[in-house]
């Protein structure tokens, strides 16, 4: 089974998983610090007071020494690695998500500048009070569409780049309209709240402005200064990343090949996920290739051996869902020689429909308990009855079995026509599968017997039953259309296991007894088989030799613990 190891963890590059985290964590204040800041704007709606309230809350922390600290390291470390990131980028396709999250996120300082400098800047530079009656004297109304845009583009960066880290997590994905809504609620009332109470000040508050004319004239040219060194840094970035595309359009190129699809000659130093985009082949990409998703995953047919090793980032997350080897993160990948690649998955799968997709899309081996149990004598019971006595009483028998198996830990495969197929195991140790797997056979055996009891008006004769169980290596794995997005495929188990299992219930039949147990169960359970079941030797079809077997007229014989 693939592990972690095989893709190199540590072998990789460690410092852009500090760097993503580093990113993701300074985000993550800095969004915490927006929000707060928006809903003290909000309280703006009950009146200036209680505005104020809130924020002589909110500034004990964030003008603390620690709160000042943190706030600033994150405000440069966001921005320091952001534009690492963008010099990193090699296409200016990235999806309208990032494009959009990236634009934003470059506009934000030229008006974020101005707000801080005007409120936090006069406060330490010259003592003023910047508290919400200075605020809106200074900002309402010429600095309103200022602030409205400041906001927007904070919001949206924020929002874009939250969706982007939770985007897979089952439970965002299920409350998705509610995030959506308080996403829209939170800058709606904040600007609701900075109108009201701006209106409200203008009206009753005769303010006088605190500074002097020689500070104006400074907190003037600091907002200058400000502008022309972030134009300058924003020009010199520009600068840099057009001249390393330059650089990368002059230097040898390598050949992708998708297979079914296009062969590209493309730039070295390019992310397979940027390939796709530059060239217009679909391509999931849930994160917005931040190696959080792992929906850019890639099958590598051709050029494995060339490819580095993955980081340490991109082997956590195909460690997560369980990659084989020849699968990479298109995203991380950064091929230095030829190779061919498949998709894996549908190009316009979102985020809920991704969550759903996991390790067993691969197929892996793992050692499990397989339980078959058949309805004996079913179609010759059925005989002459209406019909709709005869689904009854099979949903009774079905639902009533499969009720019994998933109370025990139990996956019931599938249903096929009056017989269950269950698998046990597969999500704890081979041991604990195995005793739920006989702890199932047993608990169906009392269910057998209550529902002849309520059936008995209705039956010629009591419901009969044969159950084998087996445990051993199968493939579990996703079978059927696993590129289609609307529906993940269902999970089975395959192998010799699966098939002596069904073949050990087949056996029932001619043993004459309700339940067969293989002695490899019964010993991977570490239970003692007891008196009243029965080893035997078996002859099951496809094996050379015939099999140790614990047989018993009555599931509720078998041991429990
Ligand atoms: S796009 Fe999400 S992991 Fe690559």
């Amino acid at each position: 089974m693939r592990t972690d190891a095989d893709h190199g963890p540590g072998r990789g590059r460690t410092w852009p998983v500090k760097a993503a985290q580093l990113r993701l964590w300074s985000g993550l204040i800095l969004f915490a610090f927006a929000t707060t800041h928006f809903i003290n704007h909000a309280m703006g709606l009950i009146s200036v007071d209680v505005m104020q309230a809130g924020q002589d809350v909110r500034t004990a922390v964030t003008r603390s020494l620690p709160g000042t600290v943190i706030l600033i390291a994150a405000a440069v470390t966001h921005f320091v690695l952001g534009i690492a990131r963008f010099l990193k980028a090699r296409t200016w396709r990235l999806g309208w998500r990032s494009g959009v999250q990236l634009a934003f996120g470059l506009l934000i300082p030229i008006f974020l500048v101005r707000h801080v400098l005007g409120t936090r800047g006069v406060h330490e530079m010259f003592g003023v009070d910047d508290d919400y009656d200075y605020a809106l004297w200074a900002m309402w109304p010429n600095e309103a569409v200022g602030q409205a845009i400041l906001m927007v583009l904070v919001w949206v960066h924020g929002c874009i780049g939250l969706h982007h880290w939770l985007s897979a997590k089952p439970w965002y994905r299920r409350g998705l309209w509610f995030w959506y809504g308080l996403a829209v609620l939170i800058p709606t009332m904040a600007y609701m709240g900075f109108v009201d109470a701006g209106r409200a000040n203008a009206q009753q508050v005769q303010y006088d402005s605190p500074l002097t004319a020689d500070q104006y004239a400074v907190i003037q040219n600091a907002f200058a200064t400000s502008a022309m060194t972030y134009y300058g840094i924003l020009i010199a970035a520009v600068g840099v990343w057009c001249a390393l595309l330059i650089q990368m359009r002059f230097s040898p190129k390598i050949v992708v090949s998708y297979a079914g699809g296009p062969t590209i000659a493309a730039l070295r130093g390019q992310s397979v996920l940027e390939i796709s985009r530059a060239n217009r082949v679909p391509h999931a990409s849930v994160c917005g290739g931040r190696a959080r998703c792992s929906t850019c995953r890639v099958r590598v047919l051709q050029g494995l051996e060339q490819l580095p090793a993955a980081s340490e980032a991109e082997a956590q997350v195909l460690g997560r869902v369980g990659s084989p080897a020849n699968v990479r993160l298109a995203c991380q990948l950064r091929p230095v020689a030829d190779l061919t690649v498949s998709t894996l998955l549908p190009a316009n799968l979102d985020g809920r429909q991704s969550a759903r997709i996991d390790k067993y899309l691969w197929g892996v081996e793992q050692e499990v308990t397989i339980l078959f149990c058949d309805l004996r004598g079913f179609t010759k019971m059925s005989e002459g009855r209406l019909s709709f006595d005869v689904v009854f009483i099979l949903n009774q028998f079905l639902g009533r079995m499969a009720e019994a198996i998933e109370d025990t830990g139990g996956f019931v495969d599938k249903f096929m026509g009056d017989g269950i197929m269950a698998i046990f195991g597969m999500d704890v140790p081979t041991a604990v599968g195995a005793q739920r797997a006989i702890a199932a056979a047993r608990a169906m055996g009392g269910v057998l017997d209550g529902l002849n009891q309520s059936l008995r008006e209705e039956l010629p004769g009591p419901l009969q039953m044969g159950i084998g169980v087996h445990t051993g290596a199968v493939i579990l794995g996703r079978i059927g259309a696993v590129q289609r997005a609307e529906a993940a495929a269902p999970l089975t188990a395959l192998g010799e296991t699966v098939n002596v299992a069904s073949r050990l219930e087949s056996k029932t039949k001619e043993l004459g007894v309700q339940v067969a147990v293989s002695a490899v169960t019964m010993a991977a359970a570490g239970l003692e088989p007891g008196d009243r079941v029965a080893r035997q030797a078996v002859e099951i079809r496809g094996l050379s030799v015939p099999m140790d077997v614990y047989v018993s007229g009555r599931a509720t014989d078998l041991p429990g613990n």
